[in-house]
């Protein structure tokens, strides 16, 4: 018998290419899973199957996961960040936001979860935040979207409860991934460095996460190791939301 955790398993994971997601996607793999990347872009890691796609658009996501017979985890992990107060939120970044991160996550789930229904199992994790739980500067938009993704885990969790499937969420503190790298040079051009060691200090822990941390994590939470898990929203960050 195998000892590989996710076995045989088809694992289809949002924003694959980059950061967490990418981690997701190579530890999985290791694991035995058959990994499908739904990004904009390829993943570097060529054992990762790319399906090209906008999560943020309901019948592209639909049509690509139509044809994908059979579907045993899903990971919602494709994010973008937005920084700004409600005044600093303009119309159009306030929907960019919530077409990628919160409808993005409503369009996978709508493909998958009947077909997790009919088969009487699947696993499903989606990627919140700290900001779910706590108020960080300047994230309104982004904060309300991650918000929406701890309720959708809790809805999808009950819904589903009696169906076999399972569903989670990983809140993270800053981990150091592209995401980090690009908001820094966007919006702290000529600081990067100063406001990088800033970040670092906000979690008690004194650094970053890695996105291998998270991934061992998800890999946790999506194997048969964690059958009794389901609703839960689970911190990772340093010891960020032990001092507030
Ligand atoms: N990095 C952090 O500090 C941190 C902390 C907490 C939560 N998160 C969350 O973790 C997730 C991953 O973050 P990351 O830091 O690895 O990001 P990243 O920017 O490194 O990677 C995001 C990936 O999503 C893809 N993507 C973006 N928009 C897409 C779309 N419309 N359709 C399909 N794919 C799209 C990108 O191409 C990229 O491959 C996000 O949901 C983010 O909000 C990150």
């Amino acid at each position: 018998m195998s000892t590989l955790k996710l076995n045989g398993q088809v694992a289809v994971i949002t924003g694959a290419s980059s950061g967490i997601g990418a981690a997701i996607a190579s530890r999985f793999a290791a694991e035995g899973a058959r990994v499908l990347n739904l990004d904009l872009v390829p993943s570097p890691d060529p054992a990762i199957e790319h399906l090209a796609c906008d999560v943020s658009d309901h019948a592209a996501v639909a049509a690509v996961l139509a044809g994908v017979p059979v579907i045993d985890v899903l990971v919602n992990n494709a994010g973008v960040a937005h920084i700004g107060d409600v005044e600093g939120t303009m119309p159009a970044d306030f929907e960019r936001i919530f077409r990628i991160n919160v409808a993005g996550v409503y369009h996978t789930l709508h493909a998958v979860l009947p077909r997790m229904r009919v088969a009487g199992r699947g696993v499903i994790l989606n990627l919140c935040s700290i900001v779910a739980k706590v108020g960080i500067p300047e994230r309104f938009a982004y904060s309300m979207s991650k918000g929406a993704v701890l309720s959708m885990t809790l809805s999808v969790a009950r819904d589903y409860v009696d169906k076999g499937i399972r569903c989670n969420c990983l809140c993270p503190a800053r981990v150091h991934t592209p995401f980090v790298d690009n908001f820094l040079a966007e919006n702290y051009p000529g600081r990067e460095a100063e406001v990088f060691a800033r970040l670092e200090s906000a979690q008690p822990i004194g650094r970053m996460g890695t996105p291998d941390e998270v991934a061992s994590l998800a890999l946790f939470l999506c194997s048969p190791d964690a059958a009794f898990i389901t609703g839960s929203a689970y911190d990772i960050d340093g010891g960020f939301t032990l001092l507030r």
